[in-house]
């Protein structure tokens, strides 16, 4: 396995690989890896023949007041894991040599950032499809992988490849959880042991809109009125948002016709989660 920190290098391996008529797989990660990430590397090592790993810790797609600085990193333990999972090549450049001095060129979904997380977190998703958008010129992948966690970002990169015309394939896996349902996340590291009981909440909650949509209510006042119900009883929890909304605008619906994506952001603490599922 090759661990590559230099941009000029990353594009000099992936130029040979390409001419040699291989193809290349990437997953992008900020790190401190878990089941969540390794379920992409196993999708993405069925998809291709070089698989690239990315580790960044993407200063742009962070707010003034969010935890780049206490973001979880833990490389030398993502390297392992890397290895068991027979990545290629770890790609792990450092903020400077993204974004050097004098970096001004961003990407922007509009509407779909607007949505969901969009809302709280202004700039996130600019920051997301910035940072994806020069991985991709990079790395020159013919498939990418995503998680459905990051429903969002997920349609938004889908988005973005289509509307740039990156010939990037977009591939998704689905949520791996923990046995009590929170679904894998870095972010998971900061919540203290109470904090981690509470923060089954969220599935719980998830569960429960879903039980009662499969019971026949399409009514997303009703649907939301119980969720909430259920974060709302854990006194750990605030709600950022819980929504329903169509899966590919992502604008709200008063009713499920068909499909619908339900997504929540909650704050446990300090520590904001998200988790989502589609109805129907
Ligand atoms: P990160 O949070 O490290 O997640 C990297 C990828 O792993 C994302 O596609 C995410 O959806 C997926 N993932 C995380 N937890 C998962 C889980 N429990 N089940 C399935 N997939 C999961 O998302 C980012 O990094 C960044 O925004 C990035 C795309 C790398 C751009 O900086």
């Amino acid at each position: 396995m090759k661990v590559i920190k230099n941009i000029k290098e990353m594009r000099t391996f992936s130029d040979a690989v390409r001419k040699a008529g291989k193809s290349i797989v990437f997953a992008p990660t900020m790190g401190c890896l878990h089941r969540g990430h390794v379920s992409l590397l196993e999708k993405g090592r069925s998809l291709g023949d070089v698989l690239v790993l990315s580790i960044f810790v993407n200063p742009l797609q962070f707010g003034p007041k969010e935890d780049y600085a206490s973001y979880p990193r833990d490389f030398n333990a993502d390297l392992t894991l890397a290895e068991a999972n027979r990545v290629d090549v770890v790609f792990r450049p450092d903020a400077e040599e993204m974004y050097p001095d004098g970096y001004e060129t961003h990407v922007e979904v509009e509407r779909l950032s607007k949505h969901l997380c969009g809302l709280s977190r202004p700039g996130h998703f600019r920051g997301v499809a910035t940072v994806v958008a020069k991985l991709f010129n990079i790395i020159m992948p013919d498939t990418a992988i995503f998680g459905e966690k990051d429903f969002q970002q997920l349609m938004i990169i889908k988005k973005m490849a289509q509307d740039l015309n990156i010939g990037v394939n977009i591939v998704s896996v689905p949520i791996i959880r923990e046995p009590d349902g929170l679904a894998l996340s870095s972010r998971n590291n900061h919540l203290n042991r109470e904090e981690r009981k509470a923060a089954r909440c969220l599935y719980i909650a998830i569960k429960k809109g879903k039980d009662i949509f499969e019971r026949g209510v399409k009514d997303v006042d009703i649907i939301l009125k119980e969720v909430k119900r259920v974060v709302k009883a854990e006194p750990l929890a605030v709600i950022d948002y819980v929504k329903v909304c169509g899966v590919d605008t992502l604008e709200d619906v008063d009713i499920v016709a068909g499909k619908a994506l339900m997504a929540m952001a909650v704050r446990i603490g300090k520590t904001r989660l998200i988790d989502n599922c589609i109805l129907g």
